[in-house]
């Protein structure tokens, strides 16, 4: 098993093409996920400041440059600025915190993890009206922070800088704005929420597409449910043409899934804290879909978007909330 492929950036940086997803992980068992995924041969691990855990992770990847087991440029190590601090002041200061947390001195991706941002207390936790909702920040602007993310790269604490969760229009109007090009645009895209105009865009700009939620983010029931809000949800691994072409290649429907995503030129970031089942995704340098596959897999587009950001009620007024707006269910 080869975790080294890679997929070459718009400023000449590999970035591999599975790494490992740590969203709704807590500090144990990321901690136990990132040391058998290590061993596994992941050296892509995708974090944000928002998921709370980059000091669990920070404690694995330092036991394991202080033994010498990996070195650091074998590493890709990605996080993100938070829908509640991304203004131009907060992008310094937010990128010192996760570095400190993550026990680097540069992360290798640095990304705007919402288009969209929300106002938060003096504390930093996000401030919330009467009624309970979040109070959109309206004076997001997309060409200030990204300024300063440019000077991130300039004083090495990024090697690239992209962003997440942005439409077509919005990386059409960075793209006007900025001396450097975004290496990178996170996006849900899985067969069910293809996002095709937005991925064909990207990479004709030279953009590369990570996938995130690549198995339709199988445990964002539970955490949707955490606050309240139950939605009826597709298991992707139980899609009968998925699980046909898996029974062809005597693969499982998880590892066509990542498969397909790898076979149309995008990244994948799986989250598993389980070892067997992150063995399993990282697991998919064996096989390739045939052209006929890769086109019943397309076929299977919905629009059906899993990670709606009703977590962040309140802000689907702000003007670059766009996850409702572009693709509807
Ligand atoms: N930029 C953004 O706004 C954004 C949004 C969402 C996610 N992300 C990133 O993308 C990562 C992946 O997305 P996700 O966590 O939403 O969903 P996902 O990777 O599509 O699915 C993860 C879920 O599937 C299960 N699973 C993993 N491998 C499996 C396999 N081989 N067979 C069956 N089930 C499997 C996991 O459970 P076990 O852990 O028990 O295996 C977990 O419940 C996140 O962790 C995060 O790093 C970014």
């Amino acid at each position: 098993m080869s975790s080294n492929q890679y997929l070459t950036l718009n400023n000449g940086r590999k970035m591999p093409i599975i790494g490992i997803g740590t969203w709704q992980a807590a500090d144990k068992e990321v901690e136990n996920a990132i040391d058998v995924a290590l061993e596994a041969g992941y050296r892509h691990i995708d974090t944000a400041a928002r998921y709370g855990n980059e000091h669990a992770i920070g404690r694995v990847l330092k036991r394991w440059l202080d033994a010498g087991k990996v070195k650091r440029e074998e590493l890709f190590i990605v996080t993100k600025l938070p829908p509640s601090a991304n203004s131009p002041r907060d992008v310094d200061p937010i990128i010192k915190k996760s570095l400190a947390d993550l026990q680097l001195d540069y992360v290798d991706m640095f990304l705007i993890h919402t288009p969209f941002s929300v106002v938060t207390n003096e504390d930093g936790s996000i401030k919330r009206d009467k009624d309970g909702l979040m109070i959109p920040d309206l004076t997001t602007n997309h060409a200030a922070t990204w300024a300063e993310m440019e000077k991130l790269v300039a004083k090495g604490l990024a090697k690239s800088i992209g962003v997440s969760n942005f439409d077509k229009e919005q990386v059409g109007r960075l793209l006007k704005n900025c001396k450097i090009r975004p290496a990178n645009n996170q996006i849900e895209h899985h067969v069910y929420l293809q996002q095709r105009d937005l991925v064909d865009f990207c990479k004709a700009e030279g953009i590369a597409i990570t996938a995130y939620s690549p198995l339709g983010s199988r445990g964002i029931a539970k955490f949707n449910a955490s606050f309240g809000m139950v939605r009826e949800l597709p298991d992707l691994i139980d899609i009968p043409e998925v699980k046909a072409i898996a029974a062809a290649h005597g693969k499982t429907p998880a590892q066509v899934l990542l498969r397909w995503i790898i076979d149309t030129g995008c990244i994948a970031i799986p989250k598993s804290t389980n070892p067997g089942r992150l063995k399993e995704n990282l697991n998919v340098f064996d096989f390739k879909l045939t052209q006929e596959e890769v086109a019943k897999l397309m076929a299977l587009d919905k629009n059906f978007r899993v990670c709606d950001f009703t977590f962040f009620h309140g802000a689907e007024v702000h003007p670059e909330f766009r996850f409702k707006n572009q693709y509807t269910n």
